[in-house]
């Protein structure tokens, strides 16, 4: 079995325009074609939220229905995500969301799009829009969902569980790490994923403080 693709991803830089404000780099993201993801998917899904916001929160990358919509977070996963944005005190209309890997990536069974894991070199291939949109957006806080985000923002491999909840610095910027909404989906009892949720919601909390101070 293979243990690497010899798929050419040049990366996104090529296509993120220099300086770009939000809007400048929602603009030019549909041309990218730093990998491969662009073209079984719908179309790339950016982001959803103000062009300045204290708080940013940084997925996985789209599901199926955010891909069918072109927005983030709009399906099962984002639910639970506005659920504990709220707990936490946190306006959804104000914090800036978006995703470390910007297309769709799945697998066709009949009609059906099975979800996959992107691989750490579409991430690498899509980070420079998380870090264009680091640069225009100027958060106090990024926030990471899951183990995927938190290697894109800080550029290393990353254990939630042991560095959740609280203020990390990645060259000088707050980035706190919480569990990816998806994972509480997964849970089967209702107990476990209430527990699972609250915890999100302490760690967004820590956050929130973060953006504040
Ligand atoms: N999961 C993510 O990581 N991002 C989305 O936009 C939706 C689900
Ligand atoms: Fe470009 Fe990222 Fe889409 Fe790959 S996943 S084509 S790098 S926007």
């Amino acid at each position: 079995m293979a243990t690497t693709d010899d798929v050419d991803r040049p990366g996104a830089q090529h296509w993120v325009p220099e300086g770009g404000d939000v809007d400048a780099l929602r603009d030019a993201a549909p041309a990218c074609r730093g990998c491969e993801l662009w073209a079984p998917a719908t179309q790339v899904v950016f982001s959803e939220g103000p062009a300045q916001a204290a708080v940013m929160l940084v997925g996985e990358q789209p599901g199926d229905k955010e891909d069918l919509a072109g927005e983030p977070f709009v399906g099962p996963a984002g639910r639970v995500l506005h659920e504990a944005l709220a707990a936490a005190g946190l306006d959804p209309e104000q914090v800036y969301v978006t995703n470390a890997v910007k297309h769709f990536r799945f697998e066709q069974r009949g009609k059906r799009r099975i979800h996959k894991t992107p691989l750490v070199t579409h991430l690498r291939a899509c980070v420079p829009w998380l870090e264009a949109e680091i640069a225009a957006v100027r958060p106090r806080v990024v926030v990471a969902l899951g183990a995927t985000a938190a290697r894109g923002v800080l550029g290393r491999t990353v254990a939630v569980g042991t560095e959740r909840g609280r203020v990390l610095d990645a060259g000088g910027r707050a980035v706190v790490v919480t569990a990816h909404p998806s994972s509480v989906l997964r849970l089967r009892e209702r107990a476990e994923r209430e527990a699972a949720t609250a915890a999100i919601v302490d760690d967004l909390r820590v956050a929130a403080g973060a953006a504040a101070g």
